[in-house]
């Protein structure tokens, strides 16, 4: 089948603020590619610009931490429509992530919108949940919903 999506494939992972889900999300597929050798062009946005140009949430970075990996470098951004002609894949942390990325689409856009579990057997259509309000133990859950978005990215990345 003709398949036009770049090769290395270019994924942008999207959440409200992008200090928690989508930096951790970032974090877990650069892990994850770069324990399985495999090359890709991975980047975070959100579809608000309060925390623009900052680290992520002390707490996000602490969960990556313990799971052996650092997201101190990563700064916060505002999604752009031009995303959606850079990347192939712009994942959703939730359904309002979803509708907000919708809403700036240009007509051009090359890119597939999703939602990050829709990658994940057995939870497609489900959201990543928000973990800024909550305590620590909403980032462990974070953490363990993106690994698996980020396995099932590499998965699908090494089968072709
Ligand atoms: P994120 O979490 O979308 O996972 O980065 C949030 C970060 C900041 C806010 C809400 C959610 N905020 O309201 O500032």
């Amino acid at each position: 089948m003709h398949d036009d999506r770049r090769n290395p494939p270019a994924i942008l992972f999207l959440c409200l603020g992008n200090i928690c889900r989508s930096p951790l999300a970032e974090g877990a597929a650069r892990a994850a590619f770069a324990d399985a050798g495999i090359d890709a062009t991975l980047d975070s946005a959100g579809t608000g610009d309060w925390h623009v140009g900052h680290p992520p949430d002390a707490r996000a970075q602490a969960e990556a931490r313990r799971r052996g990996v650092d997201i101190s470098n990563l700064r916060a951004r505002q999604l752009a429509p031009d995303d959606f002609r850079r990347f192939d894949l712009i994942l959703a942390a939730d359904a309002t992530n979803l509708r907000d990325a919708r809403a700036i689409r240009p007509a051009d856009a090359t890119a597939t919108l999703a939602l990050m579990l829709d990658l994940v057997p057995g939870r497609a259509g489900e959201s990543v949940a928000d973990p800024y309000y909550g305590d620590d133990g909403g980032f462990a859950a974070t953490w363990d919903d993106v690994s698996a978005v980020a396995s099932a990215l590499v998965a699908s990345a090494s089968s072709g």
